[in-house]
Formats: structure tokens, C-alpha cells, sequence
């Protein structure tokens, strides 16, 4: 379905993976299964998002939230977030001038 909602984990660059994007990446996956959303939100790990100083890094889509220094505990935020239609977690967002 093109409207499926896409969580981005960086697990390809070479920072992320070093600050726990793997871990974050297998939380996520948790969520959604936990959540029983895995219909409409699918979790892929991605290369380099040229974010790597606020890693981990991890993006959805389609509205392209840009989420920087996450941790395994705030998978679960992220998805229910999600699916709930929630606006953007202000905490964990990246903003441009940072
Ligand atoms: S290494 Fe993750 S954004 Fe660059």
C-alpha cells in the first residue's frame, strides 16, 4: 500500500551504528508488533541520512519527521505517535538550526 507508513532507522552509515541504531531499529519492529499495527507501519533500516552528528537517527515517512538521538525506549512513543496521527514529538525532533 503506498500509504503505509515508513520508519527509517540509520543502521548503514557509519555513526549510527555505533550510538545503538540497531537496537533502536529491533525496539521499533517490537513496537509495532506490540502495537498490532504492522499493517499500515513497516520498519526498514537505512543508509547514511547525512544527520550522523544526532544519531541515531531515524526518519518517517511520508511526512519526513526527522528524529535524532533516539533511544530503544522511545520506540514505543514513536509508533503509537504513528498511528495515532500525533503531531511530531518536539523532544526528539532534529531542527534545522541545530
Ligand atoms: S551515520 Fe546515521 S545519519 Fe549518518
Amino acid at each position: 500500500m503506498s500509504d503505509k507508513i515508513k520508519i527509517y532507522v540509520c543502521t548503514k552509515g557509519k555513526k549510527c551504528p555505533k550510538k545503538g541504531s540497531d537496537d533502536v531499529c529491533t525496539a521499533l519492529e517490537t513496537a509495532v508488533s506490540q502495537l498490532g499495527c504492522g499493517d499500515t507501519v513497516s520498519v526498514k533500516g537505512s543508509k547514511c541520512m547525512d544527520l550522523c552528528k544526532k544519531g541515531p537517527v531515524v526518519v518517517t515517512m511520508p511526512d519526513k519527521i526527522s528524529y535524532g538521538r533516539v533511544e530503544a525506549s522511545d520506540a514505543k512513543e514513536i509508533v503509537a505517535n504513528l498511528v495515532a496521527g500525533g503531531k511530531p514529538i518536539e523532544r526528539l525532533r532534529i531542527k534545522k538550526k541545530d
